[in-house]
């Protein structure tokens, strides 16, 4: 029988990191994997699939609409969906590939089939051929990942009615998508079909979009993408779909209560959030018991059970691949005898869409909530010279410090690049900056990147540039 310091059960962005950090550290260890590829939602159904096609298609909206022209490059685009979705592919296969070498170079070991903790320190793993082996190991890594919440009355046949992994690869670009929460999905996958032609409805259930983002920078990216022409339904429940052979019926309702109405489109997307995966995992058998949403409860990524420790997706916390890969380092250096952390205030998030948005550590509303005095500095795009020479001249920078220490407590970004910027801040605050650190060190010019600098300065009221 195999004798393993670790294995990981799941080889997504928490499975796959966590096996490359133990093969670093000396570690005898082994991912699990029961889908044909390695690299989980993220590399397969997830960031780098959906990263394909939001470049794929901002490119060609630059040229089928004003701004190539604007560039004064004259040419008219056609669509080749079949090559957009290829190239996509061929990406997705080559990161793959990518982690199986990873796993060569650091001597991790990919077992291939379903992973089922049967009692402490053994995992059952049944191979698609139906064949059984158990593995004995010293520590267990859950790393199951998340799939998609479903909606009672919606049902998805990824025919007419997908999920994220559906929309990813539609067969036609919808005359009409209508999608379901105004969440990171829904935005940015909306995006990619409304930018290649489809006219795009997004119905969410509460009064704002993309809940958890600050207020004021959820407000101008959702009069940005109005303006492209995504149409917002708010404060609207879907209750009922019904998918016929070419289209889909949906009854939408008032979340205050009033008169139902149908809505009916091509093609439904149904994004309103992801849960924990952890079917058929044999949890019972070490005695863990999932919250009611389906996560594996944890201190830091340690479980009730010995020896048996939960990252990603699969536990609480911003379901994030680079969120996963902290925990996965943090897990596997404790097993390894270090000192693992993760700071979960320091997780930035991003959305792909065109502005971008990006941020970082606490929300306008998280500080007044918590009674936190802090200083606001915020500059315009309009007024930051790379992005006026470049024609992305929409959205700001906005820096929250500590009124009295002048710490940096929140950065949120919405604009050209964001999703590049904020990993300044990243380390700035990992360092504990204050925002007098920002903005007293230079920075390139003409970058966007001075746009942070210029908000930083705004913080104590001198703001140069606008
Ligand atoms: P996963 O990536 O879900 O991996 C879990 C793996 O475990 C899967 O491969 C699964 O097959 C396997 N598995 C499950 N059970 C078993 C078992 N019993 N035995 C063997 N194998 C098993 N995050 C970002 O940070 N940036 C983005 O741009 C981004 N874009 C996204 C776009 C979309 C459309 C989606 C759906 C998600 C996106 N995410 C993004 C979220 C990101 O994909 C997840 O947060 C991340 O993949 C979580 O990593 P994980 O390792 O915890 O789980
Ligand atoms: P989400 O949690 O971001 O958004 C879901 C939205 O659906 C919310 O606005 C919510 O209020 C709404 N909603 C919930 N129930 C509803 C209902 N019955 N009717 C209408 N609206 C409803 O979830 P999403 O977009 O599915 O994404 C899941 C997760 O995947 C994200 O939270 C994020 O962690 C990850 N992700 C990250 C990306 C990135 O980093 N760029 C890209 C895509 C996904």
């Amino acid at each position: 029988m195999a004798q393993y310091d670790v294995i990981i059960i799941g080889g997504g962005p928490g499975g796959y990191n966590a096996g490359i950090r133990a093969g670093q550290l000396g570690l005898k260890a082994a991912v699990v994997e029961k889908r044909v590829t390695l690299g989980g939602t993220c590399l397969n159904v997830g960031c780098m699939p959906s990263k394909a096609l939001l470049h794929a298609s901002e490119l060609y909206e630059a040229a089928a609409g004003a701004e190539f022209a604007t560039l004064g490059i004259e040419v008219k685009p056609k669509l080749n969906l079949v090559q957009m979705m290829k190239q996509k592919g061929e990406s997705v296969t080559a990161l793959t590939k990518g982690v199986e070498f990873l796993f060569k170079k650091n001597k991790v070991d990919w077992v291939k089939g379903a992973g089922k903790i049967v009692g402490q320190g053994k995992v059952e793993v049944t191979a698609e051929d139906g064949s059984v082996t158990t593995l004995e190991t010293a520590n267990i890594v859950i790393a199951t990942g998340s799939e998609p919440s479903p909606l009672s009355g919606v049902e998805v046949d990824q025919k007419r009615i997908v999920d994220s992994t559906g929309a990813l690869s539609l067969p036609e670009v919808p005359k009409s998508l209508i999608v379901i929460g105004a969440g990171i999905i829904g935005l940015e996958l909306g995006s990619v079909w409304r930018r290649l032609g489809a006219e795009v409805t997004v119905v969410e259930f509460l009064d704002r979009i993309t809940p958890g983002m600050d207020a004021e920078t959820a407000k101008t990216f959702q009069r940005s993408l109005t303006k492209q022409g995504i149409t917002f339904k708010l404060s609207s429940k879907v209750t009922a779909a019904k998918a016929g052979k070419s289209n889909v019926s949906l009854t939408v309702e008032p979340v205050a209560g009033g008169a139902a109405e149908t809505l009916t489109a091509d093609y439904v997307l149904l994004a309103i959030g992801r849960r924990p995966y952890t079917e058929g995992l044999g949890l019972e058998s070490v005695g863990i018991v999932p919250d009611k949403r389906g996560f594996i409860p944890t201190d830091h990524v340690k479980t009730s059970a010995p020896g048996v420790w939960a990252i990603g997706d699969a536990i609480l916390g911003p379901m994030l691949a680079h969120k996963a890969e902290e925990d996965a380092v943090a897990c596997i250096e404790m097993i390894a005898g270090k000192w693992g952390h993760v700071d979960y205030n320091l997780v930035p998030s991003v959305v792909y869409t065109s502005p971008e948005v990006a941020w970082v550590g606490k929300t306008e509303e998280q500080l007044k909530e918590a009674g936190v005095a802090y200083k606001a500095g915020k500059f315009p795009f309009s007024a930051n010279s790379r992005a006026k020479i470049n024609h992305e001249t929409e959205g700001f920078a906005k820096v929250l410090a500590d009124a009295k220490t002048d710490e940096i407590l929140g950065v949120h970004i919405v604009g050209p690049q964001a999703g590049e910027m904020i990993g300044e801040y990243c380390v700035a605050m990992a360092f504990k900056a204050a925002s007098e650190d920002v903005a007293r060190t230079c920075h390139p010019h003409p970058t966007r990147s001075e746009a942070g600098r210029q908000a930083a300065m705004g913080v104590e009221g001198w703001t140069m540039q606008a």
